[in-house]
Parts: C-alpha cells; structure tokens; sequence
C-alpha cells in the first residue's frame, strides 16, 4: 500500500444542493432517540402505512414467486393496471406500452430528464418546487432555468411568467399538486401551460405524484389536454408506500425506447417484490380515499390555529399535505427559524430554503401527512410560540 494520491478528482456535477429536509430530519430523530418529544412537521411522507391487502399480497408473494429481475419496463400486469387507474380516474385511455415503471417518482426522473434533455440544454423549473428536479437536472449537465412564482399567481406558472423567459428552452418541469404549496392548476391553466409549450416546441413533464390528495376538486392529469407530455407519479403518496420505491411514467412513444435502454442499463428492473404489492394496491382505492380524511382533518385543523396565531400568508392548499408559510414578519432566516423551532418546543418544520433557491429564506413548509393527534400537538405548540413571540 504506497501513500494515497494526493487529490483524486470529485465530479463537479456532484456539487448538488443537500436535501436540507434531510438533515432537519437527522437532527430531530436524534432529538427524539435522547428523549425528547418531537413532533415531525417536516417529512412529506403518509402517517399510514400501506393497506393490509398490499402487506399480505408481499407476504404472499415471498415464496410463491421468485422475486428476481422482471422486465426493465416494469411488469406487464402492473403497467396494465396503472394504465387502467387512468381509465378509473380520468377516463383516459392509456397505452400500456407507455406506462414505464419506476423506482420510485425519483427514478422516472431521472429516466425522463436522461432521455430528454441533453447537456446543456434549458429545463425551466418554477419556483418553490421539489427540490429533485434542480438537482438531479443539475447533476445530469442540464441549465436550470429558475422561474420564481409568488402570491400574485398563487404561486402558479402561467403562460405570461413562462414568456419571461428570454433564449431557447427544451424543457419545464411543473407538480400539481405542488410540493411545498399545495396549490392545483385547474384545467384551463394547465391546458394554457400545455398550449405554450406545444407551440415552442418544449418537453412538457409533469409531475403527479399527489394526484388522489385533493381537498376542492379532482385533479386533471395533463395527458387529458396534451398526450404529448411525460407524466410522472407513484406509489409514495396517495398509495402510502414511500419505502417501496415504485414509481411510474407515462412517456410520449418517441421516449419509451430511449427510456427502456436507460432503465436497462441504470436500474435493470425496478423492484420485484414491490411490484407483487403494489398490483394489490388499485384494489384498495376505496380505502386510500377515506384516508384522505385525515389530511383534510390536519388541513382544517392547521388552517383554523395558525392564521389566528398570526400564521396567516399561506399558499391555497388545494392539495397535497403541506402549507407553506411566509414567515418573513419573523425572521428572514427561515432555516435559523426552524432550528429555533426544534430546539425551544421540539416542532421539526421544512425551511423554504429547500424549495426556493432565490425566496426560499421567507418560508417554511409545515407537513400535515401526520396523525391527527401529532398534529394538533404541533399546531398548538406553533401557536402558542407565536403569540408569546409576538
Ligand atoms: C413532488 C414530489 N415528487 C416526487 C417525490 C418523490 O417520490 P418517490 O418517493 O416516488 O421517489 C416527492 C417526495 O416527496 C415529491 O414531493
């Protein structure tokens, strides 16, 4: 063993923001294991695991079948359900072949952004958005294109900010429901969206993962105004199987081969044993919907307390689990905020910082995903240091 080489080289491209959710998360679960009682506001994950039907079908399934590679596409009966879940929900007939399952909404995209887009090229990412999809186009040589978007559109992308953007663009990548906001585009602001980028020649990939988490009214998928864009959704929300890492995507036909050969080669299959439960899970939709209850409960229950505590410049939460807050009457260091928070009454919360590169510091984003009883905790220990605060 001779010395080690001075410097060995660490790609650029690996640079990525961390995912600072992550690390509010690391500190709070340490909190807890030394006893303290911490309630978690700060993690975008179900309180509720899967539905029993889909933990037996994976008991089942141990045994009776080799849970070894399946196609690199995803299994032919699941692709076949997914694509009837969108005849069921919006009355849309969808190809299974364009139906690619993946691992986890994270590997669709990848997937997707691969086959895409190119190095170099413009992806437009509105802004507060999932913090993944700077990231990982970043990671993968792609320009990020930040759209910043405010109260004055209810923190939505429309066709007058997209216009703002000057020079060529390949790509926008928009969630509706949106993490950390909540909010929805309805049907003519999407079909606007859709029209914009039909008519520049830009990749459309939308990502619905939080279909099924609605509280107004149903939500449209894009494939019902644009068959051309790539859809993007999953098994870790409204399915409540986040560890289970299974997602899908719809692709347009001209990036199902392309895609295939990436999934191949970066993944293989996605996993077996997931896919055996999550065939299950289209049966239990009827109980995944009461589920949604729950949320609204929280919702209610947050947007009851915390306005009259002073918490009052939130996003529409059309959908989803989350509020986000414009804290900047407080503090305009929300990550600092949200260390305060933990340390003084133990309420673990997202710093905007996460979601919004440029406004992020103005904001933070309370998960509601929680239990029922955890989550008044939260709202009343919020509101209670706030009124002393203020
Ligand atoms: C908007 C959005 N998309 C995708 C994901 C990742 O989903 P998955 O667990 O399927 O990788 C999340 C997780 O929080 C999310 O909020």
């Amino acid at each position: 063993m001779g010395a080690p080489p001075a410097q060995l080289k660490v790609a650029g491209r690996s640079a990525v923001a961390p995912f600072i959710v992550m690390d509010v998360l690391s500190a709070a679960n340490e909190r807890a294991a030394a006893g303290e009682d911490i309630v978690h506001l700060e993690v975008g994950e179900p309180g509720a695991g899967p539905p029993e039907p889909v933990l037996d079908a994976a008991r089942q399934a141990i045994g009776r079948v080799p849970i070894g590679y399946t196609e690199a596409l995803g299994r032919p009966a699941l692709r076949a359900a997914i694509a009837s879940h969108y005849r069921d929900r919006h009355g849309l007939a969808v190809d299974p072949e364009q139906v690619i399952v993946t691992v986890g909404a994270s590997g669709a995209f990848v997937l997707s952004f691969l086959a895409a887009f190119d190095p170099g090229d413009r992806v437009i990412v509105p802004e507060p958005a999932f913090p993944a999809y700077k990231n990982i186009l970043q990671a993968l040589g792609v320009e990020v294109v930040r759209l910043g978007l405010g109260p004055k559109t209810a923190f939505k992308p429309t066709p007058d900010l997209l216009e703002t953007v000057a020079g060529p663009v390949a790509g926008l990548v928009i969630a509706s429901p949106s993490n950390p906001t909540g909010t929805m585009l309805d049907e003519a602001e999407l079909a606007a969206i859709a029209g914009h980028c039909r008519a520049r020649g830009i990749r459309l990939i939308s990502d619905e993962i939080y279909h099924g988490i609605t509280y107004e009214r149903d939500a449209c998928s894009i494939l019902e105004l644009e068959r051309d864009a790539v859809v993007i959704n999953g098994f870790s929300k409204y399915f409540c199987m986040t560890g289970w890492r299974l997602g899908w995507l719809i692709a347009p036909p001209d990036l199902v081969r392309p895609i295939e050969l990436l999934a191949q080669n970066l993944f293989i299959s996605p996993p077996a044993l997931a896919q055996e439960a999550a065939l299950i899970a289209f049966d239990c939709r009827a109980d995944l919907d009461r589920r949604i209850d729950t949320y609204r409960r929280n919702r209610a229950a947050l947007l009851d307390r915390l306005p009259a505590a002073g918490l009052d410049r939130l996003a529409p939460v059309d959908g989803a689990f989350y509020l986000y807050a414009d804290v900047s009457d407080l503090t305009d260091d929300s990550a600092r905020l949200c260390d305060d928070l933990l340390q003084e009454i133990g309420v673990a919360l997202a710093p905007g910082a996460d979601f919004d590169g440029a406004q992020g510091h103005r904001f933070v984003r309370l998960s509601f995903a929680g239990t029922h009883e955890r989550v008044i905790e939260g709202a009343e220990r919020l509101t209670r240091w706030l009124r002393e605060r203020r």
